[in-house]
């Protein structure tokens, strides 16, 4: 098979390692890819955000399967344009895609269906949206309707904050996306994610992690894309993976089904857990950065398989095989992410560090100039593991951490800290 990825960041290197394991797997292509992609892969020059382009390159290129990574070319109708020219397109179209691009769709999908989750008011204009504020009370969330690169969540603690958030949305902090605003309920628990593959009619659960959003250790600091993720999540028992099954994934997609918008691809199930009882806090329509690279650090060759069957519409003929591992990925971000950061330091040391089943530095942010590895994202390295245990990942991904020359960079000790207390 002729397989192409689209993306270029940790989720995409992880998932480029784990198919290129696959003796399905002929040719590999990743575009725009990065430089640690670069050694495994293809990286050629396409913009992913072109329909017509991606297509024509398929086309020139024999490609039978496109797997899409990020949201953005997702939310376009990059699957849509795709599947129009007859290919095997891995990830929803842009109406199911929905579920990520619009908080207040994904609220009416949970109301339709019954699955629990926040209570919520949707606003046009900030004076009724400060009124529900005052009326509800603190602590209480404000959210920019579409997608606003993950900052577009205030979680308010006092009425104030909220107030803030609520002006600084309808005058347009984030752009479009802040037109129409979301207020939650402030839910309490333990967060926790599900990855689910769906084909539109059959949902095949593929893993659960726990992301640690904060930027410094004993999550302090300003909130980022992600800064570290284990697998699997051990809040997720078996019993609520299966209450979350059959309270909030299968009525989403049966009633995503039911408007003629079948949901197709990996659906991201963020959840906030308590008492026993799962509620949904989000859905994203790809995998989580950097969730996806402790996913396939589990998963390994026979992720190709799923997402190949994901993309044919035949999940109901798969399984997934479960090792009884555990996985960890620590991000090693630019010094000052996520504010403002330098790019262009020369990162050494990578040559020596082991790449086998149990040990993989992903890059998210590195290019290549005149043979060194030089950091060019905020992000830059997640240095992932696996072991029988969890403190086995992370004995032996600190341990690879210690060997990289990096003085630019910076990452949390603490890593899956709440699952080895
Ligand atoms: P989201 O972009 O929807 O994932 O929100 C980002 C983060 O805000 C989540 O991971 C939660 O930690 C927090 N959050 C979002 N909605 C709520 C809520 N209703 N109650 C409590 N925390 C929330
Ligand atoms: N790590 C969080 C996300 O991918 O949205």
């Amino acid at each position: 098979m002729n397989i192409l990825i689209l993306g270029g960041g940790g989720r995409e290197h992880a998932l480029a390692w784990a198919v290129m394991q696959n003796p399905k797997c002929d040719r590999l292509i990743v575009a725009p890819g990065n430089a640690g992609i670069a050694q495994i892969a293809e990286c050629p020059r396409l913009d992913i955000l072109d329909g017509e382009a991606v297509a024509g390159f398929c086309a020139e290129n024999a490609v039978d399967l496109v797997i899409i990574g990020p949201e953005a070319p997702l939310a376009a109708g990059m699957a849509d344009q795709l599947r129009a020219a007859g290919l095997s397109v891995f990830g929803p179209s842009g109406a199911a895609a929905r579920l990520e691009t619009s908080k207040s769709f994904t609220k009416a999908i949970c109301a339709a269906c019954g699955a629990p989750t926040a209570g919520y008011a949707r606003f046009t204009e900030a004076e009724a949206a400060k009124a529900h504020v005052r009326d509800k009370g603190c602590p209480i969330v404000v959210k920019a309707d579409g997608l606003a690169a993950g900052k577009g969540v205030i979680v308010a603690m006092d009425e104030d904050t909220a107030l803030a958030a609520i002006d600084d949305m309808f005058l347009g902090e984030f752009g479009a996306a802040g037109a129409e605003v979301v207020i939650e309920e402030f839910m309490t628990g333990e967060e926790a994610s599900f990855f689910v593959l769906c084909d539109g009619n059959t949902a095949l659960p593929v893993g659960t992690a726990q992301d640690h959003k904060r930027a410094f250790d004993g999550d302090e600091g300003p909130n980022t894309g992600g800064m570290g993720a284990y697998s699997p999540a051990p809040v997720l028992t078996d019993a609520l993976v299966q209450k979350t099954m059959d309270e909030i994934v299968q009525p989403t997609i049966a009633e995503m089904a039911r408007r003629g918008t079948p949901y197709q691809g990996v659906l991201y199930v963020g959840l906030m857990i308590e008492d026993g009882q799962p509620r949904l806090v989000e859905y994203n329509v790809r995998f989580g950065d950097p969730e996806c690279q402790v996913l396939m650090m589990r998963l390994g060759a026979q992720a190709l398989d799923l997402m190949q069957a994901c993309a044919e519409g035949r999940l109901h003929e798969t399984q997934v095989n479960w090792a009884e591992d555990h996985a960890m990925t620590v991000v090693m971000a630019a010094t000052g992410y996520p504010g403002s950061y330098e790019k262009g330091s020369v990162i050494k040391g990578l040559d020596n560090l082991p790449e086998d089943s149990m040990s993989m530095v992903f890059h998210a942010g590195t290019t290549e100039r005149d043979g060194r590895i030089i950091a060019s994202g905020g992000r830059v390295l997640n240095v992932t593991a696996r072991g029988a245990t969890l403190g086995e990942a992370r004995d032996r991904a600190y341990a690879m951490i210690g060997r990289i020359d990096w003085p630019e960079g910076f990452n949390r000790g603490d890593i899956g800290w709440r699952a080895l207390d």
